[in-house]
């Protein structure tokens, strides 16, 4: 079973539980890294920690959530060969995918409703890298 990482910050506990059930439930094998409480917490280790899951190799992908998506999206691009976006919508999670082979899906707890953060999982996870052209470019990030 492929595994996923998934992490936040305070800003919504609940809902990467919810989250991390959706992905369950989908077949994933979801590594919940926390945090386990809503005492505030700061958003760049959480961010790291699962960014570290998906560089190592020990999940396929990562799954990352806080506030507004953006601070933990840039803590976990800091890691070596994460591909990270946040996303609002799901054709944006779909072509971060297919087109820049995004390994890390940025989510704001408090941009996005529920039931769209699940489309948006959705649509990430099930999308699949279109390589060719789109691999040329990919390899211009990575240096
Ligand atoms: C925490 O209040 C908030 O700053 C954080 O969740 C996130 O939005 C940062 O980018």
């Amino acid at each position: 079973m492929a595994r996923v990482a998934l992490s936040s910050d305070h800003a919504d506990i609940p809902l990467r539980q919810a989250i991390a059930a959706h992905m369950t439930a989908k077949g994933w094998d979801v590594v919940d890294v926390g945090p386990t409480t809503d005492a505030s917490t700061d958003y760049p280790k959480h961010g790291q920690a699962a960014a570290q899951l998906v560089a190592s190799g020990d999940c396929a992908l990562g799954v990352i959530l806080c506030g507004t998506g953006q601070g933990i999206m840039m803590a976990a691009n800091k890691v070596a060969g994460i591909r990270c976006g946040v996303c609002s919508d799901t054709f944006s999670a779909r072509m971060i995918r297919q087109h820049n082979n995004a390994n890390m899906l940025s989510l704001g707890a408090r941009v996005v409703g529920k039931g769209l953060v699940m489309d948006i999982v959705d649509a990430f996870l099930d999308a699949k890298f279109e390589g060719g052209r789109h691999a040329t470019r990919v390899d211009m990030i990575e240096g």
